[in-house]
């Protein structure tokens, strides 16, 4: 009853914002079909280096490694052999598996180790956790990237032939694209680190467009990795060099941190929306918890109905964002070392319960959302007030690729240094970019990460735990056979952009390309701002959501994101490869 009022409330607003909003229009492009297999992901040379292993006989996970390393070269913006990030796998007999390789706290992390003797969080430069060398974690990829394939690789290609393209790309160069030369050039993050302005600088002068760009250093890395295996990253000469460079500029990481670190493999969540099945990224990550909330909330709705781009829709997807944007600060962390109540969180009756305060016509701020208290949670006592206001920060760090093969074996992989670049920091006489994902820990409860995020105490910092994350590498299914790889960049946001790009496949009908190239928009509860592209909403959708008191902010690139995305026709089995316009390199490739 309570529902269907809702529901023709909504309606009548959408109705109203039919009449008064023009339909959102974008470009129709076509995807790059192919029969056998697919590669998206945000570079050309990457997805290149993926199809090539298919081709060789490995399958989607042998080319989700060889495109991970290889956008190490070719993407030093986000791609990395210093970070670490998520690998979603869907094998063809049905098995769903994901394996975490987030970076973990060295040992001698600490709760309070970005606080300074003045009680505030350590500005940017050394000791912080954003720039410099106390940044870092202890990197997963190399760890991650093993795990996959030696237990779910397709045995016909070995570690060596997967290293192969990125250190090709390495030693004997690649062309530098205007979007690369571009993006290095602008970033002041290596003014104060040697080595990084030296390879990513050229020194001072700067690559150019077109250029051969050779990284050597990178390449003996990978000669060395290639040759005597993933461990020796962790164990041999690679880590020496990672452990000696820390202990001599301040760092964290040490060569047993570097030891112990391992990949986890952990089980996917699970859920459904309108007849289609969702598999996603467990904690640490909070996307797939979010994310299955979101759906959860937005179940009883017509969003088709509503229309795309109609103050109604806007309205409900911002409340539906808003409750688990609180849910994800208030409880998500490692759930190896906080009791993370993830069924109670996705419990049916919590999700309707989250709904309850819901106003068709009005928003509900950010500070009265009723108190969550999913079951299973056992409370830690500290709370997230004072709430942080202000803007949600410009990002489109990290980086996404989706990989289909000829079985129907797919990867949905999401990495990253954390901010673009990561900390800045090189490790000299090896190429490797290192992360700063110690941001994305608590670093004092109350106060915002550089995502604008209000993180809880549940995220605070330990050793060897790994710090929360948004990403939200995701496969739909329908009727059991694989439909959508799916997944995006930019912090926070990416919650978002997957659920929208979902959605506009699931409620709206789009086509892959559509689905990835309409315009998005986020809301993460604070700071209690709907978040929205320039020019992707109409003067009167704005007017309407403003009369319901939400608090627009629009932006260039607030919710940028890569949604690189394949969509496998159920009819044909072609499959649809949709890279993200948003990003000038990014290419899907197919054969
Ligand atoms: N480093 C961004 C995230 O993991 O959410």
């Amino acid at each position: 009853m309570i529902s269907r009022r809702i529901s023709s409330a909504l309606a009548g607003a959408a109705s109203l914002a039919l009449v008064l909003a023009p339909m959102t229009a974008f470009a129709q492009r076509a995807p790059v079909e192919a029969e056998h297999g697919m590669v998206s992901s945000v570079h050309a040379l990457a997805s290149e280096a993926g199809v090539e292993i298919l081709k060789k006989g490995g399958n989607a996970v042998d080319a989700g490694v060889a495109t991970g390393l290889a956008l190490a070269v070719v993407f030093p913006y986000a791609g990395n052999l210093g970070g670490g990030g998520f690998m979603m796998i869907h094998l063809a007999d049905g098995r769903n598996v994901a394996i975490d390789y987030r970076e973990t706290a060295p040992a001698t992390a600490s709760r309070d180790m970005y606080v300074g003797p003045d009680g505030n969080v350590i500005k940017p430069g050394p000791g912080s956790s954003t720039l410099g060398w106390s940044a870092s974690g202890i990197p997963g990829s190399v760890a991650g990237f093993a795990l996959a394939q030696q237990k779910y690789g397709s045995g016909k290609v070995t570690w060596a032939d997967v290293c192969e393209p990125a250190r090709r790309l390495a030693a004997e160069g690649h062309i530098v694209t205007p979007g690369t030369a571009k993006s290095l050039r602008e970033t002041k993050k290596f003014s104060q680190f040697p080595e990084s302005k030296r390879i990513f600088h050229a020194g001072g002068t700067f690559l150019s467009p077109g250029e051969l760009w050779r990284q050597p250093d990178l390449a003996a890395t990978l000669t060395r990795i290639q040759k005597s295996g993933p461990r020796e990253f962790y164990e041999g000469e690679t880590a020496r060099l990672i452990a000696d460079a820390m202990a001599k500029n301040g760092g964290n990481i040490t060569l047993a941190d570097l030891k112990g670190y391992q990949a986890v493999e952990r089980t996917p969540l699970r859920g459904s929306y309108r007849g289609y099945e969702i598999v996603t990224m467990p904690p640490p990550s909070s996307g797939g918890i979010a994310l299955l909330q979101m759906f959860g909330m937005l179940s009883p709705y017509d969003v088709a109905k509503l229309g795309y781009g109609s103050a109604a829709k806007y309205h409900l997807f911002t409340e539906v964002m808003r409750r688990a944007f609180r849910d994800r600060a208030e409880f998500l962390g490692d759930p190896d070392f906080v009791n993370v109540p993830t069924a109670g969180l996705l419990d049916p009756a919590y999700i309707t319960g989250l709904m309850k305060n819901f106003d068709p016509k009005k928003a509900t701020p950010s500070d009265r959302l009723a108190p969550g208290n999913p079951a299973g949670w056992k409370p830690i006592t500290q709370n997230l007030s004072p709430l942080a206001r202000g803007n949600v920060a410009e990002s489109t760090e990290t980086t996404h690729y989706s990989i289909v093969d000829a079985a129907g074996n797919a990867v949905s992989n999401t990495y990253t240094l954390n901010g673009a670049y990561g900390s800045g920091v090189t490790i000299p006489g090896t190429g490797i970019l290192m992360n700063n994902e110690m941001d994305d820990f608590t670093s004092k409860v109350g106060v915002k990460n550089m995502f604008g995020l209000l993180q809880g105490p549940a995220n605070a910092i330990a050793p060897g735990k790994r710090p929360l994350s948004s990403m939200t590498p995701t496969f739909v299914l329908k009727d059991g056979a694989l439909f959508l790889a799916t997944g995006s960049p930019g912090g926070p946001t990416i919650i978002s952009t997957v659920m929208e790009i979902i959605s506009n496949v699931i409620d709206h009908g789009m086509t892959a390309v559509q689905a990835v190239d309409a315009p998005r928009y986020h809301h993460q509860w604070q700071p209690d701002a709907l978040v929205h592209n320039r020019f992707s909403m109409s003067p009167d959708t704005a007017a309407i959501l403003t009369s319901m008191g939400h608090n627009l902010k629009e932006g260039e690139n607030l919710i940028a994101g890569d949604g690189e995305t394949i969509l496998i026709d159920p009819k044909t089995k072609l499959r649809h490869g949709a890279s993200d316009l948003r990003k000038p390199d990014a290419k899907s490739v197919g054969y």
